[in-house]
């Protein structure tokens, strides 16, 4: 796509004009080609938090922040969350297309049968505290995986890039839910190939060797929903992470790992459990006003969470539909007056009608209704963000996938606009 440019930028500086080639995508916005720009003219461009940078081509994941909209691979978010399947919604993010039933058993399949972890791993998981916060865990048995599955690291090897792909989506939910165990101090639950993906985890996160786990059909369909809005997102600081470590040829589970660590921020992945915190900080709608005040304050560095986003300005279309799954599911289980939900709907709409927010076009995001729904299914806040990495994996992983075979790809090496000492010459201690 990047290589027919219909239109140029004109660009004078310091008496000089030069152009720059313009390339338009399939929707958004046209991008500027800026990459020779050092070499005509010796500037670099500043662009910190890249609020007006495109760092790759790609035809994944497409958001318009003005409409609220969010299509993977065309698809509308919407219509996936509520007529697809987590599996299926990975088969289109890695692949490009919605699977055929028989590609779709394959793959299934593929998956089903790659979820138990070496053995030896679970020695990896006792070497940890047991207060260690699961997001410390799960980024260390992602990475640890590449001193496990060798056979899958070498990224010039498409075969390998299949396999370590397979590995790391079958194997994130053992891992996710083996460091809640290991929190808690139950058992490792091995996984159960004659459940489904969601159900899976949710059985080796909640059933016990002692009694049966009756698998809820309300609680496993909406964990898969949940996983399907979380799975990708463009280019966020994650996923960008992912796509920088990878450029330097580091193997996939050590890419991988770096999305995890990222996403562990609370301005990120980490809103989810900050946002649950926040809302039970409240505690009651009384206390609303007190909280809008200081998120408006500038000398507070408080800020709510759950709320804001850098693309999206009128909606976030996963809240919706998350919002919409925690009044069923809430509903479902009969305790639709779960006094959280009471604040998080009070918080909402009084935020939405305040002038601040209006004006800073802040809308609750992804993380605002999740935490709710993930804390009615009987999960602690701190598993919310490893639930968000465990889902994020199948687009880290597309990402990843897609930039290792792009034959323009290179190492990701920007500058910066220096402005410490200038040269000087070393001098010695009894001199200073
Ligand atoms: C995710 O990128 C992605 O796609 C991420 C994600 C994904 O799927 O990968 O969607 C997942 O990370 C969702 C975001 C979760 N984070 C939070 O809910 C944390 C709270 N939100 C913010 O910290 C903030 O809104 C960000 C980080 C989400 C966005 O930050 P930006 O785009 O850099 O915006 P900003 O910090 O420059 O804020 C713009 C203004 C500022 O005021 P001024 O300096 O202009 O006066 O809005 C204010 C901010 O102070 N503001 C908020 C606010 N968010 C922004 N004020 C109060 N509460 C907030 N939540």
């Amino acid at each position: 796509m990047t290589d027919q440019s219909q239109d140029t930028a004109k660009l004078s500086i310091r008496g000089e004009d030069y152009e720059f080639p313009i390339y338009s995508g399939t929707i958004g916005p046209d991008v500027v080609d800026i990459g020779k720009l050092y070499g005509k003219t010796g500037l670099f461009t500043y662009d910190p938090g890249y609020t007006s940078t495109g760092s790759c081509e790609s035809s994944i994941t497409y958001i318009d922040g003005e409409k609220g909209e969010l299509l993977y691979r065309g698809f509308p978010i919407d219509q996936l969350a509520s007529k697809s399947h987590f599996l299926e919604v990975a088969y289109l993010l890695l692949y490009g297309e919605l699977p055929t039933a028989e590609q779709l058993d394959d793959f299934e399949a593929r998956v089903t049968n790659h979820t138990m972890l070496h053995d030896q791993m679970s020695y990896f998981f006792r070497g940890f505290r047991r207060d260690a916060h699961p997001m410390a865990i799960v980024c260390g048995a992602m990475g640890a995986m590449s001193a496990f599955y060798h056979d899958s690291t070498d990224i010039s090897d498409a075969w390998q890039r299949e396999v370590a792909t397979i590995r790391m989506i079958a194997k994130m939910p053992t891992i996710v839910a083996w460091a809640y165990k290991y929190s808690i101090g139950q058992p490792f639950v091995y996984p159960n190939n004659s459940l489904d993906y969601a159900s899976n985890f949710l059985n080796m996160c909640f059933s016990v060797p002692t009694t049966d786990y009756p698998i809820d059909p309300i609680l496993s369909r909406a964990m898969d929903r949940i996983f399907t809005l979380h799975a990708d997102h463009e280019q966020n600081a994650s996923t960008s992470t992912v796509r920088l470590a990878s450029s330097s040829g580091a193997n996939p589970f050590a890419c991988i790992a770096a999305g995890v660590a990222c996403l562990w921020g609370p301005a990120h992945g980490g809103a989810n459990e900050a946002c649950l915190s926040m809302l039970r900080q409240i505690g009651t709608a009384d206390r609303i006003p007190e909280f809008i005040a200081r998120a408006k304050d500038k000398d507070d560095p408080f800020r709510l969470m759950g709320f804001g986003h850098r693309v999206y300005k009128n909606f976030d279309p996963r809240a919706k539909v998350m919002k919409e799954s925690a009044d069923e599911v809430l509903g479902l289980l009969g305790i639709e007056n779960n006094p959280t939900l009471q604040v998080a709907k009070e918080l909402e709409k009084i935020a939405l009608e305040d002038e601040y927010f209006v004006e800073k076009k802040l809308y609750p995001n992804v993380d605002f209704y999740s935490g709710i729904i993930l804390d009615a299914m009987g999960f602690p806040t701190s598993m919310f963000t490893p639930i968000f990495a465990l889902a994020r994996t199948v687009g880290w992983i597309s990402q990843w996938k897609e930039m290792l075979e792009d034959p323009k790809a290179r190492i990701g090496r920007p500058r910066q606009l220096y402005t410490g000492a200038t040269h000087r010459d070393y001098v010695e201690v009894e001199n200073r």
